[in-house]
């Protein structure tokens, strides 16, 4: 039956297997895997209040939905339903899970939810209920990104500001203004990345990763990963006054080692310094302190600007070697735990990492173990009633994979939520290979 109403609101309990978090967990080394989903136990409970909500999306090319699910109390989750966005997914050239080679596809600012339609070129809206999180609804109409194949979406922390970026065979980033009408194209901020792709995108070398808004809101930054022997980088614009970009990009690229920027994360109570997850090694800790403006002259070829980027980028940026990674690409940040969590899609394992905010130094914590084969991708953390959370993507599995982060060194695996059951309900496909995302909001 084909599914055609735009909204599915029936909610009902996931079916979940609650996992009892371990006492006592030493703060280093792997713990050991959750235990299979026996996909009995309801995760509901009756005294669970509802305080927040986690979001990935289908990117099916039948149609893209929104998988929203409620965030209890215990940080567990407990309903979900599928919204769709009023666009299209599309997986990329090439086989499995990561079908975007992207962090960021769904991304909420504010009380709004934003989420990318690759296969309709088109960024959709969300308005968000605080008191009942899931239950998000579609803003206007979809509009286009002015690009092709777009991947990831930015929001700045005034929630003034949504910036989508493409990574198709016309690739850069455009603008929006949101409001209780939709998106509104701000003007000047349609700005090329230059890079040689096709759509939709091949890779994942030499594809579009993420794009975020420096800590201050004052920078636009995508990173894109290098096909060797090109280098990637990180594209950063100049956000001006009135909302307008730069009309160039600066060009940084990786410290000596580094070579595919995949997820970024601001470094918390540094200058200008991000984590940015590099497949090719583990991860790049870059200072952009000394880029005061985007002055760079790679507005239609990308990488010209490289040369500058050595003495932009200062000493206390490193790449880090993860032993044993396979492909590191996603990383998440805790404030209680002052630490990044960074996915891995080939081993599922979790990485902490530490990063000392003035030297940038950083240090692995541990790591921990999620179902191996799972293809855990993008992560997010939830601050439910002053304790945080995890939510891990694990895409072989339609599952999220919820931990308790108690402290720094102690993530415990407390759930392993299976939405294949729901899905099948909903009548929502639901494909390993192309579900993708992972963004929360919290009431
Ligand atoms: C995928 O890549 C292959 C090899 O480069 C190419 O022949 C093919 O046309 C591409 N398909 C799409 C849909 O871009
Ligand atoms: C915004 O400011 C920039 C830089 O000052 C200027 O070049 C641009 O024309 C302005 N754009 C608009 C739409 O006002
Ligand atoms: C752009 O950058 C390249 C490489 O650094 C340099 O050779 C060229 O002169 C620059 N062009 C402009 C217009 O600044
Ligand atoms: C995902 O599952 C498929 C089928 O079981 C398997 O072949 C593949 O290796 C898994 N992918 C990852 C990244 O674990």
């Amino acid at each position: 039956m084909k599914l055609t109403s735009a909204v599915i609101i029936a909610s009902f309990c996931l079916v979940a297997s609650a996992v009892p978090a371990p006492r006592g967990r030493p703060a280093r080394g792997r713990t050991p895997p959750p235990p299979p989903n026996k996909g009995s136990a309801a995760a509901t409970k009756a005294n669970n209040a509802v305080l927040g909500a986690a979001f990935f999306m289908t990117n099916e090319a039948s149609g893209n939905f929104v998988m929203a699910s409620t965030i209890g109390s215990d940080g567990q989750l407990t309903t979900v339903r599928a919204v769709a966005t009023g666009g299209k997914g599309q997986h990329a050239n090439s086989t499995g899970p990561d079908g975007l080679f992207s962090q960021g596809c769904v991304k909420v600012g504010g009380n709004n939810l934003f989420a990318v339609n690759p296969g309709s070129n088109t960024l959709s809206m969300f308005a968000i209920t605080p008191n009942d999180p899931a239950n998000i609804k579609l803003v206007g109409k979809p509009v286009s990104t002015s690009g092709e194949f777009p991947v990831s979406v930015a929001v700045n922390s005034a929630g003034t500001m949504v910036c989508a970026l493409n990574g198709g065979k016309k690739n850069g980033v455009a603008c929006f203004k949101p409001s209780a009408n939709g998106l509104t194209a701000i003007p000047n901020t349609v700005r090329n990345l230059g890079i040689t792709q096709t759509t939709p995108a091949t890779g994942p070398a030499g594809s579009a990763s993420h794009v975020l808004f420096s800590a201050d809101g004052k920078q636009l930054i995508a990173s894109v990963k290098g096909a060797p022997p090109a280098a990637g980088f990180l594209a950063v614009w100049a956000v001006e006054a009135n909302g307008s970009l730069s009309q160039t990009f600066q060009a940084v690229t990786p410290p000596a080692g580094g070579a595919l920027p995949f997820g970024m994360a601001v470094i918390d109570g540094a200058t200008n310094a991000l984590l940015v997850t590099d497949p090719g090694v583990g991860f790049d800790v870059m200072d952009l302190s000394k880029l005061t403006a985007a002055t760079g002259n790679a507005s239609t070829t990308g990488i010209t600007s490289l040369a500058a980027s050595n003495d932009i980028l200062s000493s206390p940026s490193s790449a880090v070697k993860v032993d044993g990674e396979d492909a590191v690409c996603w990383a998440a940040f805790s404030k209680k735990t002052g630490t990044f969590f960074l996915t891995d899609i080939g081993t599922s394992l979790v990485t902490e990492v530490a990063v000392d905010t003035n030297t940038l130094a950083a240090t692995i914590v541990g790591q921990h173990a999620l179902t191996p084969g799972s293809a855990t991708l993008d992560d997010a953390v939830a601050t439910i009633n002053g304790n945080d959370f995890l939510y891990v993507l694990a895409a072989n599995l339609t599952s999220v994979d919820v931990m308790s982060l108690q402290g720094k060194g102690q993530a415990t695996s407390i759930q392993s939520a299976n939405f294949a059951a729901a899905a099948k309900q909903l009548r929502v496909t639901l494909n390993p290979n192309n579900v993708q995302g992972m963004t929360v909001f919290v009431s």
